[in-house]
């Protein structure tokens, strides 16, 4: 039966036997185990069911320690760490000989970052390995931004999570790669391309629909409800086409009339985008224990972290 805990000393000794813990970042909460410990490390991959081809983010509690575990580190990259570091972005460097291809999937190149979280950064501190950390849902499923997401997922195959509160951005962090010291977006997230952009200058996102997808956090499915999902620019017409059904509505302006088999999630009252990405994972949770037949999510406005926000959306429809 799996312990909600605030207790770092115990995380740390879990840690060092080679188990889990489920630590708590500002994004979502994470499976984190040594990065160092071929078992943790497999255990990761059997309690997520993730597909082994599907490398994992390292966590770090600070920029020096990223000098462990990369080659090389590109102007760019240097000066988003300085801006960005603790904080929800993804750094992709060429690895380092003593950083494991099970972490990496086989790949040449290690994503790194330091959260921003306090419990999380303390214990971080007070190990000596960096941690690995996807996040703590089965491999496809919505992410966990709060401590009981994580307990209704693994109540009876993990020991711990340690306990930070609800995610305070509550989408995963922005990933970006380098090719040839040029940045690329690889998977949009808590940080806006706008905020990158203001730092280092326009930026090549991915293609999604690129056959072989650098992040499989950019695979077409992912962040999925069990509950059939559609996105719709137009909610009020999208409701006369499911007259019979019992529907959940996930969306940015709340000008829909209530009515009895209609669940509403409002993410945000002040068409604040930042709120609205801090309750997407919360409420699709919410909404997909209701036995609904149908969440109806309306699109976003296409900028800042509204696009990140239609990311998600659109993988979770798919
Ligand atoms: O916010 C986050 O990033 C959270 C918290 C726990 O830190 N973690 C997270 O991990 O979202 P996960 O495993 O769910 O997503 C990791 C993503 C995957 O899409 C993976 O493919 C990508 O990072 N990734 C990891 N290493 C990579 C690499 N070397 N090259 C390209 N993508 C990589
Ligand atoms: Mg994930």
């Amino acid at each position: 039966m799996i312990k909600i805990s605030t207790d770092i000393f115990e995380a740390k000794k879990i840690l060092e036997k080679e188990d889990l813990v489920v630590i708590p970042t500002e994004t979502v909460y994470g499976l984190a185990g040594n990065i160092y410990s071929i078992k943790a490390i497999d255990s990761i991959f059997k309690t997520k069911n993730r597909p082994s081809n599907n490398p994992l983010i390292v966590h770090i509690d600070s920029y020096e320690k990223l000098a462990d575990l990369v080659e090389e580190i590109p102007e760019k990259a240097k000066k988003l760490a300085e801006v960005f570091w603790p904080g929800s972005l993804t750094l992709v460097l060429k690895k380092k000989k003593s950083v494991p291809y099970t972490i990496t999937a086989g790949k040449e190149t290690v994503a790194v970052r330091v959260p921003n979280h306090q419990l999380t950064l303390e214990l971080l501190k007070k190990l000596d390995f960096p941690l690995a950390a996807p996040s703590a849902n089965p491999f496809g499923s919505i992410s966990p931004t709060s401590a009981q997401h994580v307990v209704d997922y693994f109540k009876d195959t993990l020991e711990m999570v340690l306990d930070g509160g609800d995610c305070v951005n509550g989408i995963e962090s922005t990933i970006i790669g380098f090719e040839n010291e040029n940045p690329i977006l690889y998977r949009l997230g808590s940080l806006s391309v706008e905020e990158i952009e203001s730092i280092i200058g326009p930026i090549k996102i991915m293609n999604e629909n690129n056959s072989s997808p650098m992040a499989p956090g950019m695979l077409s499915r992912h962040y999925a409800p069990k509950t059939k999902t559609i996105v719709s620019e137009n909610i009020k017409e999208e409701l006369k086409k499911h007259k019979n059904l019992k529907i959940g509505l996930l969306l940015f302006k709340d000008d829909i009339d209530s009515c009895e088999n209609i669940v509403k999630e409002i993410l945000t009252n002040k068409k604040d985008l930042k709120e609205a990405a801090t309750n997407l994972y919360a409420a699709m949770h919410r909404l997909d224990r209701k036995n609904l037949d149908l969440i109806i999510a309306e699109k976003f406005p296409n900028n800042s972290l509204g696009k990140s926000i239609n990311d998600r959306l659109n993988r979770a429809t798919k």
